[in-house]
């Protein structure tokens, strides 16, 4: 692998800092241009004194003291702010994504723009602009090569001759933490108990998004946008051991699947070498250890969120930002204990109808981006109104 400029967005989360660990681990020779976080300046800080990045970025502006006090005398530059996360984007040849939630997609949409290779973890940016940021991308001669497992997966072993031949992709699921729950006991679970993945350490957004399937919700919607592919022909499989990521079903009866160790690192390998392969000490698949892979079909009546987004994916216009947004905003009242665990995919849904029924959702005239946002306020505001008066009778 050729030695590149890398800036990684969201360095101090999960996929961050496992980037970095590839990046130490793999000995590739890269040259770190930026590190931008949201708030978390002490591990920011610790990152930036060992990688010593051209740029250390913090999102929040409340926070930036902290970092230049933590990074007093050893030479590093600092920034802070929305603008500086954008520029932070716009600086080298190779960005990770890795922002969570809609607030990373002004900053991916940057680098699209840019032409640069983007490891896209990102999802939620997908869900809110994918057709508009994968044209972007395009226009500018860019690549993105997704870090999500199921779409690295799926990225992996699609031919993209036989683009159109293909029957179904199939996104593995593991089910989450609730796979066997009651729904009564769902409606009690705790945040800890949501964010307690059984296969993958994550980031809290995302380990809640798994326990509703709202994950995989807004993974069909990603699959749907970065493959060209139509809503009735992405399919969802629970698979509880998390060892296959995805499968492609062709026309002529053929189905190939990638598979490796439930570690975030292997995908991030794929997205920092390809279309060569890094060569590090990855932990190996022992097959026989592993002994059985088993399957079932998720059950739509205990996990709704599915359905939800399969209905915000076919209604197309702004109906996939809404969904993200409003789901934004009911993980957060759920981890804050305002609401139980099942009010999330209510109160999406509730978003829906009621921005539907308010003729928010329809395609819009205006640039896709801007559109995305107005979107994306207005589901946030719905959402809030709609967990209040839960809040209330709770
Ligand atoms: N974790 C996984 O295994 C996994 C797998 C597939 C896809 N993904 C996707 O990857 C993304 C990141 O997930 P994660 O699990 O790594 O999340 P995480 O652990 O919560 O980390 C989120 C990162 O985003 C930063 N951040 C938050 N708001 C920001 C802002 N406004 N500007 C700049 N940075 C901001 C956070 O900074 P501070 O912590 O400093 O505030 C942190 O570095 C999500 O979209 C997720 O869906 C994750």
């Amino acid at each position: 692998m050729s030695p590149r400029s890398i800036a990684i967005l969201g360095s101090t989360g999960s996929i961050g800092v496992s980037t970095l660990d590839l990046l130490e681990k793999s000995g590739a020779e890269v040259r770190i241009e930026a590190l931008a976080a949201g708030r978390n300046v002490a591990r920011l800080a610790e990152q930036a004194l060992r990688w010593r990045p051209s740029m250390t970025v913090v999102a929040d502006e409340s926070c930036h003291a902290e970092l230049r006090e933590r990074l007093a005398g050893s030479g590093l530059e600092t920034a802070a702010g929305e603008a500086a996360v954008v520029a932070a984007a716009e600086s080298a040849g190779w960005v990770m994504a890795a922002i969570v939630g809609a607030a990373g997609l002004r900053p991916t949409l940057a680098a699209a723009r840019k032409g640069v290779t983007i490891a896209l973890a990102n999802k939620e940016s997908l869900v809110c602009a994918g057709p508009a940021l994968l044209a972007a991308s395009k226009v500018a001669g860019g690549v993105v090569v997704p870090v999500d497992s199921e779409h690295s997966a799926i990225f992996q072993v699609l031919q993209p001759d036989c683009a159109h031949r293909v029957k179904r992709l199939i996104l593995t699921a593991s089910g989450g933490p609730f796979r066997t729950w009651s729904k009564a006991q769902m409606q009690a679970a705790t945040p800890e108990q949501a964010v307690a993945h059984p296969n993958w350490s994550m980031g809290a957004k995302i380990s809640v998004d798994s326990a509703t399937m709202m994950n995989k919700g807004l993974e069909m919607i990603e699959a749907s946008y970065l493959f060209a592919t139509p809503e009735p022909k992405v399919d969802v499989i629970v698979h509880p051991q998390s060892v296959i990521h995805s499968l492609v079903e062709y026309q002529d009866g053929s189905t190939l699947a990638q598979l490796g160790p439930p570690d975030m690192r292997a995908p991030i390998a794929c997205a920092l070498a390809w279309p060569d392969r890094l060569p590090w000490p990855a932990p190996g698949l022992d097959l026989a250890q592993v002994a059985t892979l088993t399957f079932e079909a998720p059950d739509p009546d205990r996990f709704p969120a599915l359905r939800i987004a399969r209905t915000a994916l076919r209604m197309g216009g702004g109906a996939p930002a809404a969904l993200n947004a409003a789901n934004e905003v009911g993980v957060a009242a759920f981890l804050d204990r305002r609401i139980g665990f099942l009010d999330i995919a209510d109160t999406v849904e509730r978003t829906l109808e009621r921005m539907d029924r308010d003729g928010d959702l329809a395609p819009s005239q205006n640039d896709p981006i801007d559109a995305a946002f107005v979107v994306d306020g207005r589901a946030r505001q719905v959402a809030s109104q709609l967990l209040q008066s839960l809040t209330l009778v709770n």
